[in-house]
């Protein structure tokens, strides 16, 4: 095998008339899995606007599936009732955009897809992350999210009771305050040193002229916080 004839990448031939191995696409051909053709699908949008609507029947396996990719995904920055105050965002973050407010609850479906698949302003994208299948399963679950905050009796089935997530709460046999809002322990590290949105480095830290700095002062960014805790846990203990 290693004698045989073969082409390797990027390195030229003489078997084809242009000299190159690798071979241009042939014009007009999809590679499998790669023909999009439900645009709708795979981008959210029509005719260049957001659409609104899903683009499959939703069932409760769909919200399932959704509200288990959402708690995975999103409640880090927007919290489990997407309100936009996750654990990240408790800790310094940017806010993160809050799903009860009037210009989201009316935002088209579409938006939502928008949003994970190519991220918004400090949110990242999740297009890696998350399949188009399971992203419109989130936007499923985070419109159950925004009609769950406003829901009278009038809503559900005659005989259903609509609650408070307190009054649940105490029927499931948990503490009164689970359904407020959480406060951080004081130990907890809340925010950041001079309250001010965190903004990314654009130098790395200790970052010093001269050859040899950057690998010199890799060692002591690191020793910095590893040394932090190990003496706290020792002085604890
Ligand atoms: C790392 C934190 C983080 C994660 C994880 C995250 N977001 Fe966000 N998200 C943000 C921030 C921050 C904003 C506000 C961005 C801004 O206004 O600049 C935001 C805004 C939004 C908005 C509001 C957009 C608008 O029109 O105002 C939606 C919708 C949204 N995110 C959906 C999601 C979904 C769905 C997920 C999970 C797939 C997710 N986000 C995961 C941080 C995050």
């Amino acid at each position: 095998m290693h004698d045989e004839p073969k082409f390797f990448p990027q390195r030229g031939t003489d078997f084809y008339a242009d000299g190159r191995s690798v071979r241009p696409q042939v014009a007009n051909t999809v590679a499998r899995n790669q023909l999009h053709a439900d645009t709708y699908f795979y981008t959210g949008f029509v005719n260049g606007k957001e659409g609104d609507g899903l683009p499959f029947p939703v069932t409760m396996k769909v919200l399932e599936r959704g509200q288990e990719r959402y708690n995975i995904y999103c409640t880090p920055c927007h919290s489990r009732v997407g309100n936009g105050r996750g654990m990240i965002v408790d800790r310094g973050y940017a806010h993160a955009g809050d799903y009860h407010t009037a210009r989201l609850e009316t935002a088209p479906l579409g938006h939502f897809f928008n949003v994970i698949t190519n991220g918004y302003g400090a949110m990242p994208d999740y297009s890696a992350q998350i399949a188009p299948v399971d992203r419109w399963a989130i936007v499923a679950y985070i419109k159950a999210l925004q009609l769950s905050q406003k829901a009278t009796q009038a809503d559900v089935p005659a005989g259903a009771q609509v609650q408070p997530l307190s009054s649940i709460a105490e029927s499931q046999g948990l503490p009164a305050n689970f359904a407020q809002q959480w406060t951080l322990p004081p130990t907890a590290v809340n925010g950041t040193p001079d309250d001010q949105p965190y903004v990314l480095p654009t130098t790395p830290p200790n970052a010093a002229s001269g050859a040899g700095a950057p690998a010199a002062s890799r060692p002591a960014t690191v020793k910095t916080p590893a040394a932090a805790p190990a003496g706290k846990t020792a002085a604890q203990q």
